[in-house]
């Protein structure tokens, strides 16, 4: 199963990427997730990326793509992927065709997660991440059974240094600016399924999983 995951922040991406993943055993490729390594790790690409993050812009194109590019030629991607946070503009969503073209595979689905954007801010600045497995909580809507603590690992909790307000705000705004064209892109190739992210985590699980044709 080849899929993206599309979005604004906070939609719940991440969170339905970790079920997905599991249940089609695809490795998932989170853009987000690449940079932020790197920045821990100190790396040029995390120092690039760096100021572009903390201020909810777009890091720029052409790093983007020759990273997905590199990690799509993997012998673990060929079967299938799930692709989160990428393609981000039409400029990536074009690389991202030719990318597929030349190695003769292509998307089976582009999963559209909508969230009403008053509720976003609130999600992104509520999420809590652990230090060592990478799980999501929510301090209201899914919180762990102790407080800073990871139900899985026992981890300790973070929060994402751009889940502020005004980071937050700005990053709603890049994506109805730069990634929202994306939802007509992929409808016209008819590969787009919506999905309404405001329901429980289980039931918007339930409803791709139905979108895509296959039950747990
Ligand atoms: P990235 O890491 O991709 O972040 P994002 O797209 O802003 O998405 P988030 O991770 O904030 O949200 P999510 O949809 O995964 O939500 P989650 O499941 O955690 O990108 C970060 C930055 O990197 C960008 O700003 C940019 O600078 C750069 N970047 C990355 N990719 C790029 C690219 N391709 N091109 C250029 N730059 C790029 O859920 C959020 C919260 O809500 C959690 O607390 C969760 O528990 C809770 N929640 C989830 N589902 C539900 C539900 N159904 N009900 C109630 N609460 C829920
Ligand atoms: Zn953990």
């Amino acid at each position: 199963m080849k899929l993206i995951l599309l979005g604004p922040p906070g939609a719940g991406k991440g969170t339905q990427a970790a079920n997905i993943i599991e249940t089609f055993n695809i490795p998932h490729i989170s853009t987000g997730d690449i940079f932020r390594k790197n920045i821990k790790e100190g790396t040029e690409l995390g120092k690039k990326a760096k100021d572009f993050m903390d201020r909810g812009e777009l890091v720029p194109d052409t790093l983007v793509v020759e990273i997905v590019e590199d990690r799509l030629k993997a012998e673990d991607c060929k079967a299938g992927f799930l692709l989160d946070g990428f393609p981000r503009t039409v400029f990536q969503a074009e690389a991202l065709d030719k990318v597929l073209e030349k190695m003769g595979s292509a998307l089976d689905r582009v999963i559209n997660v909508i969230v009403d954007p008053d509720l976003l801010v609130e999600r992104a600045v509520g999420r809590r991440i652990c230090r060592d497995c990478g799980s999501t909580y929510h301090i209201k809507h899914n919180p762990p059974k102790v407080e800073g603590v990871c139900d899985k690992c026992s981890g300790e909790l973070y929060q994402r240094s751009d889940d502020n307000a005004d980071t937050v705000t700005n990053r709603i705004r890049v994506y109805m600016d730069e990634t929202s064209p994306l939802i007509e892109y992929y409808q016209a190739k008819e590969k787009l399924i919506n999905v309404d992210g405001q329901q429980d985590i289980d039931k918007v699980f339930d409803d791709i999983l139905k979108a895509i044709g296959r039950t747990q």
